[in-house]
Protein backbone atom coordinates (compact mmCIF):
# COMPACT_ATOMS: atom_id res chain seq x y z
CA UNK A 1 0.00 0.00 0.00
CA UNK A 2 1.48 3.63 -1.26
CA UNK A 3 -1.15 5.72 0.58
CA UNK A 4 -0.67 5.71 4.28
CA UNK A 5 -3.11 8.34 6.31
CA UNK A 6 -1.52 10.04 9.01
CA UNK A 7 -2.41 9.37 12.04
CA UNK A 8 -5.41 11.44 13.20
CA UNK A 9 -5.93 12.95 16.82
CA UNK A 10 -9.90 12.18 16.47
CA UNK A 11 -11.54 10.47 13.74
CA UNK A 12 -11.40 13.35 10.92
CA UNK A 13 -13.09 13.27 7.58
CA UNK A 14 -10.26 13.77 4.39
CA UNK A 15 -11.15 16.75 2.90
CA UNK A 16 -11.04 16.34 -0.98
CA UNK A 17 -11.47 19.16 -2.98
CA UNK A 18 -14.84 19.08 -5.16
CA UNK A 19 -16.55 21.21 -6.86
CA UNK A 20 -19.79 19.51 -6.95
CA UNK A 21 -20.23 16.99 -4.22
CA UNK A 22 -20.11 12.96 -4.88
CA UNK A 23 -21.49 10.74 -2.79
CA UNK A 24 -19.01 8.20 -2.81
CA UNK A 25 -16.42 10.74 -1.84
CA UNK A 26 -17.80 12.55 0.87
CA UNK A 27 -19.95 9.50 2.36
CA UNK A 28 -18.37 6.17 0.89
CA UNK A 29 -20.04 4.26 3.81
CA UNK A 30 -23.66 4.95 2.57
CA UNK A 31 -25.96 3.06 1.40
CA UNK A 32 -25.77 5.04 -2.33
CA UNK A 33 -22.14 4.66 -2.13
CA UNK A 34 -22.74 0.68 -1.55
CA UNK A 35 -24.67 0.70 -4.49
CA UNK A 36 -22.06 2.10 -6.60
CA UNK A 37 -19.87 -0.50 -5.69
CA UNK A 38 -22.69 -2.98 -6.48
CA UNK A 39 -22.54 -1.37 -10.29
CA UNK A 40 -18.84 -2.05 -9.92
CA UNK A 41 -19.34 -5.85 -9.28
CA UNK A 42 -21.70 -6.34 -12.09
CA UNK A 43 -19.60 -4.41 -14.19
CA UNK A 44 -16.35 -6.38 -13.33
CA UNK A 45 -18.24 -9.58 -13.70
CA UNK A 46 -20.41 -9.11 -16.80
CA UNK A 47 -18.56 -10.47 -19.18
CA UNK A 48 -16.54 -13.41 -18.10
CA UNK A 49 -14.76 -14.10 -21.19
CA UNK A 50 -13.65 -9.70 -21.67
CA UNK A 51 -12.28 -7.32 -19.46
CA UNK A 52 -14.30 -4.51 -19.56
CA UNK A 53 -11.62 -1.08 -19.81
CA UNK A 54 -13.88 1.15 -21.69
CA UNK A 55 -17.54 2.28 -20.45
CA UNK A 56 -19.93 4.15 -21.86
CA UNK A 57 -21.79 6.29 -19.62
CA UNK A 58 -25.22 7.73 -21.37
CA UNK A 59 -28.74 8.20 -21.27
CA UNK A 60 -31.72 8.69 -23.12
CA UNK A 61 -32.48 12.53 -22.35
CA UNK A 62 -30.36 15.41 -20.17
CA UNK A 63 -30.25 15.56 -16.92
CA UNK A 64 -30.79 12.45 -16.02
CA UNK A 65 -27.50 11.71 -13.83
CA UNK A 66 -25.16 10.67 -16.32
CA UNK A 67 -22.07 12.76 -15.11
CA UNK A 68 -22.86 12.03 -11.97
CA UNK A 69 -22.86 8.23 -12.37
CA UNK A 70 -19.40 8.82 -14.64
CA UNK A 71 -17.50 10.30 -11.63
CA UNK A 72 -18.94 8.29 -8.87
CA UNK A 73 -18.21 5.29 -10.92
CA UNK A 74 -14.52 6.45 -11.55
CA UNK A 75 -14.44 7.53 -8.06
CA UNK A 76 -15.15 3.39 -6.60
CA UNK A 77 -13.44 2.18 -9.42
CA UNK A 78 -10.00 4.24 -8.17
CA UNK A 79 -10.86 3.00 -4.71
CA UNK A 80 -10.42 -0.34 -5.45
CA UNK A 81 -7.13 0.49 -6.66
CA UNK A 82 -7.16 0.42 -10.27
CA UNK A 83 -5.74 3.34 -12.64
CA UNK A 84 -8.83 5.16 -13.81
CA UNK A 85 -9.33 8.13 -16.21
CA UNK A 86 -13.18 10.16 -16.72
CA UNK A 87 -13.29 10.96 -19.92
CA UNK A 88 -15.96 13.99 -20.56
CA UNK A 89 -16.95 12.89 -24.00
CA UNK A 90 -20.01 15.16 -23.79
CA UNK A 91 -18.09 17.92 -25.68
CA UNK A 92 -21.58 19.86 -26.09
CA UNK A 93 -22.59 20.45 -21.85
CA UNK A 94 -19.41 19.17 -20.93
CA UNK A 95 -19.49 19.34 -16.66
CA UNK A 96 -16.60 16.95 -15.03
CA UNK A 97 -14.12 19.72 -14.97
CA UNK A 98 -16.52 21.29 -12.27
CA UNK A 99 -17.09 18.25 -10.38
CA UNK A 100 -13.45 17.93 -10.18
CA UNK A 101 -12.65 21.64 -10.03
CA UNK A 102 -10.33 21.38 -12.93
CA UNK A 103 -9.09 23.82 -15.96
CA UNK A 104 -10.61 23.10 -18.74
CA UNK A 105 -8.24 24.82 -21.61
CA UNK A 106 -6.82 21.02 -22.17
CA UNK A 107 -8.80 18.33 -22.66
CA UNK A 108 -10.29 15.94 -25.27
CA UNK A 109 -11.22 18.18 -28.21
CA UNK A 110 -7.62 19.21 -28.11
CA UNK A 111 -6.41 15.68 -28.59
CA UNK A 112 -8.61 14.92 -31.27
CA UNK A 113 -7.32 18.11 -33.38
CA UNK A 114 -3.81 16.53 -31.97
CA UNK A 115 -3.08 19.99 -30.18
CA UNK A 116 -1.51 18.01 -26.96
CA UNK A 117 -0.74 14.54 -26.38
CA UNK A 118 -2.70 12.53 -23.46
CA UNK A 119 0.34 13.23 -20.62
CA UNK A 120 -0.04 16.86 -21.20
CA UNK A 121 -4.26 17.46 -21.26
CA UNK A 122 -5.05 14.54 -18.33
CA UNK A 123 -5.58 15.80 -14.76
CA UNK A 124 -4.62 13.93 -11.76
CA UNK A 125 -7.43 14.27 -8.95
CA UNK A 126 -7.36 14.54 -5.11
CA UNK A 127 -8.49 10.99 -5.09
CA UNK A 128 -5.87 8.37 -5.51
CA UNK A 129 -5.30 6.42 -8.96
CA UNK A 130 -8.26 8.63 -10.28
CA UNK A 131 -7.50 10.80 -13.51
CA UNK A 132 -9.95 13.21 -15.53
CA UNK A 133 -9.66 14.45 -18.93
CA UNK A 134 -11.73 17.47 -19.11
CA UNK A 135 -14.01 18.09 -22.62
CA UNK A 136 -11.31 20.60 -23.62
CA UNK A 137 -13.04 23.66 -26.09
CA UNK A 138 -16.26 23.00 -27.29
CA UNK A 139 -15.62 22.52 -30.74
CA UNK A 140 -18.09 23.16 -33.99
CA UNK A 141 -18.01 19.88 -34.94
CA UNK A 142 -18.52 16.80 -31.63
CA UNK A 143 -19.61 14.48 -33.31
CA UNK A 144 -17.45 14.42 -36.60
CA UNK A 145 -14.19 14.31 -33.87
CA UNK A 146 -16.21 11.51 -32.02
CA UNK A 147 -16.62 9.45 -35.12
CA UNK A 148 -12.66 9.82 -36.67
CA UNK A 149 -10.24 7.52 -36.86
CA UNK A 150 -8.08 9.67 -34.33
CA UNK A 151 -10.93 8.87 -31.47
CA UNK A 152 -10.01 5.64 -31.99
CA UNK A 153 -6.21 6.17 -32.02
CA UNK A 154 -7.01 8.05 -28.88
CA UNK A 155 -8.55 5.08 -26.73
CA UNK A 156 -5.99 3.15 -27.75
CA UNK A 157 -3.26 5.33 -26.07
CA UNK A 158 -5.53 5.46 -23.34
CA UNK A 159 -6.20 1.57 -22.77
CA UNK A 160 -1.98 1.33 -22.57
CA UNK A 161 -2.31 4.01 -19.87
CA UNK A 162 -4.89 3.10 -17.71
CA UNK A 163 -6.67 -0.08 -16.39
CA UNK A 164 -10.22 1.61 -17.17
CA UNK A 165 -11.77 4.48 -19.42
CA UNK A 166 -14.91 5.72 -18.85
CA UNK A 167 -17.09 8.12 -21.04
CA UNK A 168 -19.40 10.48 -20.06
CA UNK A 169 -21.82 11.51 -23.23
CA UNK A 170 -24.12 13.77 -24.43
CA UNK A 171 -28.37 11.84 -23.97
CA UNK A 172 -28.79 9.52 -27.21
CA UNK A 173 -31.80 11.09 -28.22
CA UNK A 174 -31.06 14.57 -28.67
CA UNK A 175 -27.51 13.88 -30.52
CA UNK A 176 -25.77 10.86 -32.33
CA UNK A 177 -22.52 11.18 -30.22
CA UNK A 178 -23.41 8.68 -27.64
CA UNK A 179 -24.23 5.83 -30.20
CA UNK A 180 -20.68 6.64 -31.93
CA UNK A 181 -19.31 6.30 -28.99
CA UNK A 182 -20.78 3.09 -27.87
CA UNK A 183 -20.15 1.61 -31.03
CA UNK A 184 -16.35 1.81 -29.99
CA UNK A 185 -16.70 1.06 -26.42
CA UNK A 186 -16.48 -2.45 -24.61
CA UNK A 187 -19.64 -1.83 -22.63
CA UNK A 188 -22.36 0.99 -22.00
CA UNK A 189 -24.06 1.68 -19.21
CA UNK A 190 -27.86 3.60 -19.75
CA UNK A 191 -28.74 5.47 -17.12
CA UNK A 192 -32.39 6.27 -16.45
CA UNK A 193 -34.07 8.74 -14.20
CA UNK A 194 -37.01 6.42 -13.27
CA UNK A 195 -39.68 8.48 -12.44
CA UNK A 196 -39.10 11.26 -14.89
CA UNK A 197 -38.07 9.91 -18.26
CA UNK A 198 -41.17 8.47 -20.23
CA UNK A 199 -40.84 4.50 -20.96
CA UNK A 200 -40.81 5.33 -24.65
CA UNK A 201 -38.15 7.65 -24.32
CA UNK A 202 -35.90 4.61 -22.80
CA UNK A 203 -37.44 2.37 -25.53
CA UNK A 204 -36.41 4.86 -28.12
CA UNK A 205 -32.31 4.81 -26.50
CA UNK A 206 -32.38 1.20 -26.22
CA UNK A 207 -32.77 0.87 -29.67
CA UNK A 208 -30.56 3.12 -31.02
CA UNK A 209 -27.61 1.98 -28.98
CA UNK A 210 -28.73 -1.96 -30.61
CA UNK A 211 -28.72 -0.10 -33.95
CA UNK A 212 -25.19 0.89 -33.16
CA UNK A 213 -24.00 -2.75 -31.95
CA UNK A 214 -23.49 -1.32 -28.49
CA UNK A 215 -23.00 -3.75 -25.63
CA UNK A 216 -25.65 -2.46 -23.16
CA UNK A 217 -23.92 -3.68 -19.76
CA UNK A 218 -27.31 -2.70 -18.18
CA UNK A 219 -29.66 -0.04 -16.81
CA UNK A 220 -29.06 2.20 -13.79
CA UNK A 221 -32.22 3.78 -12.06
CA UNK A 222 -31.13 6.91 -10.83
CA UNK A 223 -33.57 9.07 -8.23
CA UNK A 224 -35.28 5.47 -7.49
CA UNK A 225 -36.95 5.44 -4.41
CA UNK A 226 -37.19 2.22 -2.65
CA UNK A 227 -40.44 2.00 -1.08
CA UNK A 228 -42.14 1.44 2.20
CA UNK A 229 -38.25 0.52 3.75
CA UNK A 230 -35.35 2.13 5.96
CA UNK A 231 -34.19 3.23 2.69
CA UNK A 232 -37.33 5.28 1.55
CA UNK A 233 -35.70 8.79 1.89
CA UNK A 234 -32.04 7.87 0.54
CA UNK A 235 -31.96 9.62 -2.75
CA UNK A 236 -31.04 6.87 -5.07
N1 LIG B 1 -29.78 10.53 -7.64
C1 LIG B 1 -29.74 11.86 -7.61
N2 LIG B 1 -30.30 12.53 -6.58
C2 LIG B 1 -30.27 13.88 -6.52
N3 LIG B 1 -29.72 14.66 -7.46
C3 LIG B 1 -29.16 14.05 -8.51
C4 LIG B 1 -29.12 12.63 -8.64
N4 LIG B 1 -28.49 12.32 -9.80
C5 LIG B 1 -28.15 13.50 -10.37
N5 LIG B 1 -28.53 14.54 -9.60
C6 LIG B 1 -28.37 15.97 -9.89
O1 LIG B 1 -29.13 16.25 -11.08
C7 LIG B 1 -28.42 17.15 -11.91
C8 LIG B 1 -28.18 16.52 -13.28
O2 LIG B 1 -27.30 15.43 -13.11
P1 LIG B 1 -26.13 15.15 -14.13
O3 LIG B 1 -25.35 13.99 -13.60
O4 LIG B 1 -25.36 16.39 -14.41
O5 LIG B 1 -26.99 14.72 -15.40
P2 LIG B 1 -26.59 14.51 -16.91
O6 LIG B 1 -25.10 14.40 -16.97
O7 LIG B 1 -27.29 13.26 -17.32
O8 LIG B 1 -27.11 15.69 -17.66
C9 LIG B 1 -27.13 17.51 -11.19
O9 LIG B 1 -27.33 18.72 -10.51
C10 LIG B 1 -26.94 16.37 -10.22
O10 LIG B 1 -26.23 16.77 -9.07
MG1 LIG C 1 -23.71 15.53 -18.02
Amino acid sequence: MMFQPKKAKKKKKKFVKMGRKLVTVANSHSFVSEQFRTIRTNITFSMPDKAIKTILVTSATPGEGKSTNAANLGVVFAQEGKRIVIVDADLRKPTMHYTFLLQNARGLSNLLTRQFTISEAVNSTDIPNLFVLTSGPIPPNPAELLSSNVMGAVIEELKKEFDIIIFDAPPLLSVTDAQILSNKCDGTLLIVNSGVVENESVKKAKSSLEASKANILGVVLNNYKIPHNQYYDQYY
